[in-house]
């Protein structure tokens, strides 16, 4: 029998103090259940409500393309300053150690190479080996305007609705054709699909020319992806120019392990995207980082 000797009268029940019920701090992520807010917690901070993602999954499609050669010297030394990081499982279960706590988010959709048509893809993993893997999201490719849209929009809804079953974030990642014109008119097109299907959030490119649209009709959160190299400046003026104009973080790969100086790149694009660092004074921390390093 418990022992129920001594044991004190709950009367701290503060009946003046009404217990809060404040908004989750993502747009249009209010209504999601509790495992999905808390996954997408470890995927964006709730201090800044941005990300910063580093994209590494490019293998999927490309094989080990530059930067990308050993992902256990190039990348795992950058671990400790992304908050989230985008992979294949293959490199997850292979080179991640399994210590990394921050936000995963796995590259679900696959099938041709860089060799054929890249929006024939389909689904490639299972939502069971997901949970395995501790993932807060898995990521799918959306082609519209693509020679398989369809397809690939099915692709996304099937890995919503599994996602939904279990409490995973889905993030459509809209994929752009190599003849197809990117300006805000097609992003918010693809954007605004993705999310009327219900992606958790959207990762999408920047355009100079009102991106803020893209942003503000997208009713769930938009991470920038990066693109190809660039010059830093360059690089971290976009990522600047993105989370002003409304993205709630960035995706970067090859703008962050293609840098002269991966380290002082990733660095410095967190300080962008969590604390609004101006480009010039980001160009500034950048090269002082990257000199400490060569010292
Ligand atoms: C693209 O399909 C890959 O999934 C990458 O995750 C994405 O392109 C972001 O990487 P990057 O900044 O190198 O473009």
């Amino acid at each position: 029998m418990a022992d129920l000797d001594g044991v004190k009268d709950a009367k701290n029940f503060c009946t003046d103090i009404p217990m809060k019920n404040e908004a989750f701090f993502l747009k249009g992520s209010n209504s999601l259940d509790w495992g999905m807010k808390n996954r997408l917690s470890n995927i964006f901070s709730p201090k800044s409500g941005k990300t910063l993602m580093l994209a590494i999954d490019h293998g999927y499609f490309q094989g080990p393309t530059t930067g990308l050669e050993r992902v256990d010297l190039n990348i795992v030394p950058l671990l400790p300053y992304c908050d989230t990081l985008m992979l294949t499982r293959g490199i997850l279960r292979t080179t991640i150690p399994p210590s990394f706590t921050k936000g995963v988010v796995l590259r679900a959709s696959g099938g041709p190479s860089i060799l054929k048509e890249l929006s024939n893809e389909q689904l490639a993993m299972d939502m069971e080996d997901a949970l395995r893997l501790n993932a807060s999201a898995l990521a799918v490719q959306v082609f519209i305007g693509g020679e398989f849209e369809t397809q690939s929009i099915h692709n996304m809804t099937r890995l919503i609705d599994a996602g939904n079953r279990y409490g995973v974030a889905t993030l459509a990642v809209t994929a752009v054709g190599k003849d197809m014109k990117r300006d805000a008119r097609y992003f918010r097109l693809a954007c605004r699909i993705c999310a009327e299907l219900g992606a958790t959030y959207v990762k999408t490119y920047y355009v100079p020319e009102g991106f803020e649209t893209v942003t503000s009709s997208c009713p769930v959160p938009i991470v920038m992806a990066g693109g190809k190299k660039i010059p830093e400046l360059d690089a971290l003026t976009m990522a600047y120019n993105a989370v002003q104009e409304g993205a709630a973080g960035v995706d970067m790969g090859r703008n962050i392990f293609q840098a002269d100086s991966p380290v002082a790149m990733i660095k410095t694009v967190s300080k962008v995207v969590h604390e609004n660092l101006k480009p010039d004074h980001a160009l500034d921390m950048y090269e002082t980082l990257k000199n400490e390093e060569n010292d």
